[in-house]
């Protein structure tokens, strides 16, 4: 028993994983290589709210033979991240995790839900700070932490979106932010990076980003800090330009910064169908000095119009115009320089946190946070109990079992994952399924104008973001 416990473990340390990755100063950096790491990252949140069923056990990396439609479709666009909103930390993500892990894609993981109970609230957020509240988010925290293939954790998504939410909101996603770093650093064999999804609303956007990533007293390695800064940013619409989209302001008000910064949510769909042309700007010498990538918002087609590919009832799925448009996009760029570049020595240190920072005098200036609520210094202390718990499995067929068709009605031939070698990294071309363009591409398909009031934003008034904030692990313990 002994012997076969010793060769389950030897195979398990022989699975093919992507290189956990780490963060050095501004940079996400691939320890193996010593490049950095841009984000080609996906929105994915399959059947919107409806994807979400406490219930049935039901999330969007609960159903392998989806995760594996969807890994494959998005392998073959040259995603390597993708951006997981709802997540039930009681229910198993092991196959679709590895599934995701083999295409060669990383996990950006919101602790956050909507669930009761589930989220910082905007209004009012002392009212939603308690200990079933963070128990739930260092759940969601266990269930993935041992991922290789975990990338960072979101702790909150939007909670800031006004004048009036700077006013209150900070201490207290600040205290959130602190706690569940502190439950990383207690529980997780790795550090995993923790930091905030703000929007991107410009009147609040840089005093939001000094209040999160300010340090305390002079200390660099201050808890409460977020690792990382990520923006839902919409300001690219169209065929616009790195000016006029407002994209050079960004990288002016940003560019000391002493951490990763990334666009969590990108993709403005009007006009529709898009064009994707702020690919070509993200991942260029404009951007890159300070950005690290970005997720497009989203993968699947829902009320709000942002999708790339819309799923039936019976598991099949077609390709939009918009699946073609971004394929186009990143496959005029050059990702072995993209990704081959060696992270320039940076001296940044983040800003030191003081009332000045702030342009907008009502800005909440108090770092005095609010101590945990009752309780919950218990859970960090001791762990959630009773623990989830994920880990890497076989995967034992990468073949696709449903019908998926491309923009004018033919079906995608030979669709699969292509299981990627140890410590590699998908990237566009790596799996070369053909799909075909829409005869329809450049005419705007009836009704495909945003609807505002249709966006599924839970958070957000202003953007078509989703949902609430998290925080992830990338754990690399291969046994
Ligand atoms: C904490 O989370 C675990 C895992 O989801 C759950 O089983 C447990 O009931 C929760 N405890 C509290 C006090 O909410
Ligand atoms: C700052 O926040 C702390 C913790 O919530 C609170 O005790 C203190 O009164 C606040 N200070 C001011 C000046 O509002
Ligand atoms: C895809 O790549 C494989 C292996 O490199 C090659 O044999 C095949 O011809 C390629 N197919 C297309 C459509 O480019």
């Amino acid at each position: 028993m002994l012997v076969s416990a010793t060769l389950v473990a030897l195979g398990a340390t022989l699975a093919a994983a992507v290189p956990t990755l780490e963060v050095r100063g501004p940079y996400f950096i691939n320890p193996k290589t010593g490049n950095r790491f841009q984000v080609v990252g996906m929105a994915y949140q399959p059947g919107g709210s409806a994807g979400y069923d406490e219930d049935l056990g039901k999330d969007p990396l609960s159903d392998p033979d989806a995760c594996l439609r969807d890994a494959a479709l998005m392998q073959v666009l040259g995603i390597n991240t993708i951006r997981v909103y709802n997540l039930n930390p009681n229910i198993n993500h092991d196959e679709c995790v590895s599934i995701f892990n083999a295409a060669g894609m990383y996990m950006l993981i919101d602790v956050n839900s909507p669930q009761v109970a589930g989220s910082l609230t905007s209004h009012n957020p002392w009212e939603s700070y308690y200990a079933e509240y963070l128990n739930r988010t260092f759940a969601v925290v266990e269930a993935f932490k041992n991922y290789p293939n975990t990338l960072a954790f979101f702790s909150g998504n939007e909670v800031l979106n006004n004048l009036d939410t700077g006013k209150t909101v900070p201490p207290y996603m600040r205290a959130v932010t602190r706690d569940i770093k502190n439950y990383v650093k207690r529980h997780s064999s790795r550090p995993i990076p923790v930091g905030y999804s703000a929007a991107d609303v410009r009147e609040i956007l840089f005093d939001t980003y000094n209040y999160f990533q300010c340090s305390l007293e002079d200390e660099e390695d201050d808890i409460s800090r977020g690792d990382i800064f990520a923006l839902n940013s919409y300001s690219w619409c169209g065929d616009s330009s790195f000016t006029e989209s407002t994209y050079d302001k960004l990288v002016e008000g940003l560019k000391d910064t002493a951490d990763p910064i990334f666009f969590s949510e990108y993709g403005c769909n009007e006009p529709s169908p898009r064009i994707f042309t702020e690919v070509g700007s993200i991942y260029s010498a404009d951007m890159w000095s300070v950005f690290s990538g970005g997720v497009v918002y989203e993968y699947t087609q829902e009320a709000n119009n942002y999708g790339l590919v819309k799923l039936n009832d019976d598991g099949s799925a077609e390709l939009l115009p918009d699946f073609v448009a971004l394929r186009e996009q990143y496959a005029k760029l050059n990702f072995d320089e993209i990704q081959g570049q060696k992270a320039p020595a940076s001296s940044a240190k983040p800003p030191v946190c003081s009332q000045s920072l702030f342009t907008n005098k009502n800005f909440n200036s108090n770092f005095t946070l609010p101590v945990p609520p009752p309780g919950a210094e218990d859970i960090i202390e001791k762990g959630v109990s009773p623990k989830p718990s994920g880990k890497l499995v076989d995967v034992k067929n990468f073949d696709v079992k449903f019908t998926v068709k491309n923009p004018d009605g033919s079906v995608v031939a030979n669709l699969a994952v292509q299981p990627l070698a140890n410590d590699e990294i998908n990237r566009p071309g790596l799996n070369n399924v053909s799909t075909t363009a829409s005869s329809t591409t450049g005419t705007p398909a009836a009704g495909a104008k945003d609807n505002e009031d249709a966006a599924p934003h839970a958070a957000a008034m202003v953007l078509p973001a989703v949902a609430m904030g998290a925080f992830a692990v990338m754990a690399g313990m291969a046994i």
